[in-house]
């Protein structure tokens, strides 16, 4: 049997398996914010932003638990396994969009249960309530290596986008490394554009490289 993805809202239960996934994201790859070890990891802070008590700025996070499968071994490491990561991307549509190995759970961060399993990945949405930015919802996002090119950051912005079509949002939008190919590809597949560039804005090791913003308009092709 396969493995089960749910994507979720997370909520304060999650503290701990967030903060070990964000841990082993900044050890795997350069193109998130932190560098090793110098993401905030205390459990109670992260309790506290879990549960939406962030001031001005409002902080929702989604995540991706997976859930082994019954039959076979459960080494989640291998890509041998039966259990392990597979590809995501010729799940059969149903009439969810996000297929039926892919659950797609709308219950609000105070509704979630603790995690049922590992979380692959994550992503994070800021918005802020003020009249004027009301309409607009930064992200970022991370996958674990291992989950990789499966399919899982297409299925994060399919959920961004519906989460932000449920609450009137018009534009979401995002900063990236210019080399980040990857993520390049994927955002411009999801219909995100590359609105600007910021020369040397950020340093990788000893080499200042540039960062994108990019961006997708949601609503209705108006100003
Ligand atoms: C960038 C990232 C989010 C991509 O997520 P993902 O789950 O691998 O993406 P998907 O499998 O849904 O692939 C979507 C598209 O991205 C592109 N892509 C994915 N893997 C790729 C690779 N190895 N090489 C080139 N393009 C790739 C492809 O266009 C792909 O579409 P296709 O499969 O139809 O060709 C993920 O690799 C990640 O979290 N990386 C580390 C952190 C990071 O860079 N975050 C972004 C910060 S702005």
């Amino acid at each position: 049997m396969r493995n089960q993805i749910t994507l979720r809202q997370a909520g304060p239960q999650d503290a701990e398996a967030l903060i070990a996934l964000m841990k082993q994201l900044d050890d795997e790859t350069d193109y998130l914010l932190y560098e090793s070890g110098e993401r905030p990891a205390d459990v109670k802070e992260w309790r506290r932003i879990l549960s939406g008590d962030t001031g001005d700025l409002n902080r929702t996070f989604f995540v991706a638990e997976i859930r082994q499968g019954t039959q076979g071994t459960h080494d989640t490491q291998g890509t041998h396994d039966p259990n392990g990561p597979h590809d995501l991307r010729g799940r059969q549509e149903t009439h969810d969009p996000l297929g039926p190995q892919v659950t797609y759970d709308s219950k609000d961060r105070q509704e979630t249960r603790a995690p049922q399993g590992p979380l692959a990945g994550y992503l994070e949405v800021r918005t802020m309530d003020w009249k004027k930015v009301q309409h607009r919802a930064y992200f970022v996002i991370g996958i674990q290596k291992e989950w990789g090119g499966k399919g899982l950051g297409s299925l994060f912005l399919e959920y961004l986008e519906r989460w932000a079509r449920e609450r009137n949002i018009r534009r979401i939008w995002l900063t990236v490394i210019a080399d980040n190919h990857k993520a390049v590809k994927l955002y411009e597949k999801a219909g995100y554009v590359t609105e600007g560039k910021h020369p040397r804005s950020m340093k990788l090791g000893e080499h200042f490289v540039d960062e994108l913003t990019m961006g997708k308009w949601l609503g209705a092709q108006e100003k």
